[in-house]
């Protein structure tokens, strides 16, 4: 991720805090695209990252900023994945980590945080739960907060997911250079990438750069086609039916979401049922002229199934999740048939031993 440290915040002479970010690569799903009625469907593999998740990405780029500004201890809320890179990060930096995740986070993640010497408290309760004690205590602790979207430097480091995209995409369909996908499915939680992709397709079409002409034009009519900016992928964000705040908001009308009740899903990663970005979000879908929709819970294992013994990719099951809001956007005519779909595997399916299947 570092080849673009030009567009990251980090000062140039200064050495960043790595783990040798690899660029992810772009592949084909053939056999689930052809299950799904689509001709090309694509997905970024973020699970070959460092500890195996796309909140490498930011947590990279937080840590070096951590450093430069010589911050010593560092605290953190995480549904899981990202207590675990900023562990890993905060030990290659030698700053002091504190991460507090619910008690029902997957082993893995816990186990990796402690394999990386981080403290590991486990909070009776949600990740708003979490935010909520690091909030209170940071002052007297003296942490610094590299929760989501406290600092800006997650999202920046995040950004490296559109810019990468925007390298590889044309090569890997066969398409003119800097072509990027029509339609982009994320999975969504605090929503850290979902903005920070839309942030940077929008910087580097503010520097010129000619891209993010997408494949093969025009979205599906819109009530806010006025708004839409066309020269953007259409943006697609996807929630678990157990924990969907930003899809209520979205299908409300609304420009913030309220907390979501009893917020519960498998996928640990979707479990937040509220977020300080819901505005930035809603902006960056709406943009787009995308959507917010949610996945079922009971197809995660399915869907995780398909891909890997198909197409041979171990999804996470919150890209599983998104499988399954592809599957009803397909059956809407939201996305055509012929349409260029990406989607990004935010981690390794192998992380999650409560979810994989055991027959
Ligand atoms: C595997 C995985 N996918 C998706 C998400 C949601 O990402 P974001 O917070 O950028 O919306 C998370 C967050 O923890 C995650 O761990």
């Amino acid at each position: 991720m570092w080849r673009y440290r030009e567009l990251l915040p980090l000062p140039i002479e200064e050495a960043p805090v790595t783990l040798g970010e690899p660029e992810t690569p772009i592949l084909a799903m053939p056999k689930t695209a052809r299950r799904l009625g689509l001709e090309h469907l694509w997905v970024k593999d973020e699970g070959r990252l460092p500890n195996e998740s796309f909140k490498a990405r930011g947590m990279a780029m937080a840590v070096s900023m951590a450093r430069h500004f010589g911050v010593t201890k560092i605290a953190l809320p995480s549904a899981g994945n990202a207590a675990g890179a900023a562990s890993a990060y905060g030990a290659r930096a030698g700053i002091e980590t504190c991460v507090f995740v619910p008690k029902d986070t997957p082993a893995v993640n816990i186990a990796e945080c402690r394999l990386h010497g981080a403290r590991v408290e486990l909070v009776d309760g949600l990740i708003s739960d979490c935010g909520r004690i690091v909030a209170e205590r940071q002052a007297a602790e003296g942490w610094f907060s590299v929760a989501t979207l406290n600092q800006p430097y997650r999202i920046e480091g995040k950004k490296t997911m559109g810019l990468e995209l925007a390298d590889q995409f044309g090569e890997a369909a066969g398409l003119p250079p800097r072509t990027l996908p029509d339609a982009i499915l994320y999975p969504t939680g605090g929503g850290t990438g979902l903005i920070a992709m839309v942030k940077v397709f929008r910087e580097l079409n503010g520097v010129g750069s000619a891209l993010a002409v997408r494949a093969s034009g025009k979205s599906k009519g819109s009530s806010v086609a006025s708004e839409v900016e066309e020269r953007l992928p259409r943006m697609y964000s996807i929630q678990a039916d157990g924990c969907a705040p930003i899809v209520r908001a979205f299908e409300a009308g609304a420009r913030h979401a309220t907390m979501f009740p009893n917020a519960a899903t498998a996928a640990s990663g979707l479990r937040v049922p509220a977020s300080i970005g819901d505005f930035l979000m809603l902006d960056a879908i709406r943009s787009t002229g995308g959507k917010a929709l949610v996945g079922r819970e009971t197809s995660i294992r399915e869907w995780m199934r398909i891909a890997a013994g198909e197409d041979g990719i171990c999804l996470c099951p919150e890209s599983a999740i998104v499988l399954d809001g592809l599957a009803t956007l397909v059956r809407d005519g939201d996305i055509r048939p012929a349409e260029q779909v990406l989607l990004f595997n935010t981690a390794s399916a192998l992380k999650y031993a409560e979810v994989l299947p055991t027959d």
